[in-house]
């Protein structure tokens, strides 16, 4: 019990003769026990307590001293300031020594302990000295831990704000405002969500923002890939078993779901999932007990679940490769994830980001897109999406060039523009324009202009480029005209 560092006291009273009382009963525990300051008045021990931050440890207050700030309106006040300081009350010996109210509301303002004081007639003693003693040293224990959990509250929470930093989702398109509401909403229940999307749209990343997002912030979010564990090991994972439950099961193991007890289990590739585990999981969203391998008795669980997949879910329950009850179970919360390309207003914005992001990494100095660049970019269809566009600007990179043309990106993209022809041309025309779909007949005209384009600049004349084309000559001169191109 013997401390380093003293406990330090802001002692308030304004009776001499009790302050003497104290400081006698505290003397055979001078050394680890010291009353830093007295105040003989309410409002002097606030103006100290504002002023010298954590300067105490400890308040032992009298109950009735002069000045209008006393009482219960003091000890609240007191905890306003500091909720992690602990407070001793001192009062004066009651008639009804019996008065739990009194008690009571002592407490609740926020006191620690109270003792009704010795009469003035004991000259040494404010209280029975051990149990006074002991009231301090536990009042600073619980005045310890309370600090020791708000600094690792404050330490977890400056956890999860990086976390969150660096798993921003990013875009200003009207779907990625709205999906960021949809994620704060969504974070404060306890109900499933699943994510549906493409691939590489930001399903995983959504998952993490609504685990870190809500109350279950602090607890475990685990992660699991229902593609990338052989079915046979699935079970053993997501439920875990008890020792014997099978030849080689010599100790028992914990299942991913106890491990997110309280927190979020994330089960990415959910359609992976096998029907036995199907079963399962089932089970525990509905009575929310896990069924471990080799235990008769169910263990109760609290996890949330968030799960993901890029396939079509109801198409599998049609196939019955999925439970038609699980999908529901599963889907309270749906959220389904947009391509990129029909948020093409993010496409410039993220590109930018990454840029600006990978650049300080490698740290050079990130490189201007090209005008045509920029078109190539937001015209093209991204069938990867986010990761794609990501995986490209890191290979962009690596060109080190400070303007990235066309000529890069098709480079990096590993696709010559002339490939690409499916999503724009050579002058830029693409399937779609910034009213949608480009029709059909100007599609054609479109495309025949292009193609006789690039046949009269293969040919060295006319009658060569008609032959080429399988057309009469009048024929093609006619089409040369109704194309613009004589
Ligand atoms: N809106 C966004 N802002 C910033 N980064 C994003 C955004 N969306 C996705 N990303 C990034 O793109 C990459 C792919 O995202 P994620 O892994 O979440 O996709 P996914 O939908 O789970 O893909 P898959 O189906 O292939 O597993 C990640 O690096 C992620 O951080
Ligand atoms: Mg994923």
């Amino acid at each position: 019990m013997l401390k380093v560092n003293p406990i330090k006291v802001l002692l308030i009273e304004d009776e001499e003769f009790d302050v003497r009382r104290i400081r006698n009963t505290i003397k055979p525990f001078e050394d680890n026990i010291e009353i830093v300051d007295i105040a003989s008045e309410g409002r002097y021990a606030i103006e100290l307590l504002q002023t010298k931050k954590n300067r105490y440890d400890l308040v032992i207050m009298d109950f009735q001293i002069a000045g209008g700030l006393r009482g219960e309106a003091l000890i609240k006040r007191i905890k306003d300031i500091d909720p992690s300081i602990q407070i001793i009350v001192i009062t004066k010996m009651t008639i009804n020594i019996t008065d739990y109210d009194f008690a009571h509301n002592l407490l609740d303002a926020g006191a620690f302990w109270y003792c009704t004081k010795y009469p003035g007639d004991i000259e040494d003693y404010i209280y029975q000295p051990t149990d006074f003693i002991i009231s301090i040293f536990n009042a600073y224990e619980r005045g310890q831990l309370i600090r020791e959990k708000q600094k690792s509250n404050q330490k977890f929470d400056i956890n999860v704000k990086s976390i969150l930093e660096s798993r921003k989702i990013l875009g200003v398109s009207e779907v990625i405002v709205k999906l960021r509401e949809q994620i704060g909403n969504f974070s404060k229940s306890k109900a499933p969500v699943l994510i549906t999307g493409h691939s590489g749209t930001g399903k995983e990343l959504v998952a993490y923002n609504i685990h870190y997002s809500g109350p279950r912030k602090f607890e475990n979010f685990i992660p699991i890939n229902c593609g990338g564990i052989p079915d046979q090991l699935i079970e053993s994972e997501l439920f875990g078993y008890e020792k014997g439950a099978f030849t080689g099961a010599d100790k028992s193991k914990l299942g991913l779901f106890e491990l997110a007890n309280n927190g979020t289990i994330f089960l990415d590739e959910i359609s992976e999932l096998p029907l036995t585990a199907q079963v399962k999981l089932l089970r525990i969203l509905q009575d929310g007990e896990v069924e471990k391998l080799g235990r008769t008795d169910k263990t109760k669980v609290d996890v949330r679940i968030v799960s993901a997949t890029n396939k079509n879910l109801e198409e599998e329950v049609k196939k019955k490769n999925f439970r038609e009850d699980l999908y529901y179970r599963l889907n309270v919360l749906p959220i389904n994830m947009p391509p990129l390309r029909e948020r093409k207003g993010d496409i410039l914005l993220l590109a930018d980001y990454f840029l600006n992001e990978y650049s300080i990494d490698m740290g050079k100095e990130p490189p201007v897109l090209e005008e045509a660049a920029i078109k190539v970019l937001t015209e093209y269809d991204w069938p990867g999406n986010i990761r794609e566009l990501k995986n490209l600007v890191q290979r962009l990179l690596f060109y080190d060039d400070k303007i990235i043309t066309v000529q890069l990106l098709e480079n990096a993209l590993g696709k010559k523009i002339s490939d690409l022809e499916n999503y724009f041309g050579n002058e830029g025309v693409s399937f779609r324009s910034l009213h949608g779909i480009v029709p059909l007949k100007q599609m054609e005209k479109t495309f025949r202009e292009k193609y006789f384009r690039f046949i009269r600049s293969q040919c060295g004349s006319d009658s060569e480029a008609a032959k080429k084309l399988g057309l009469a000559h009048p024929n093609y001169l006619r089409m040369c005209k109704e194309l613009g191109l004589k």
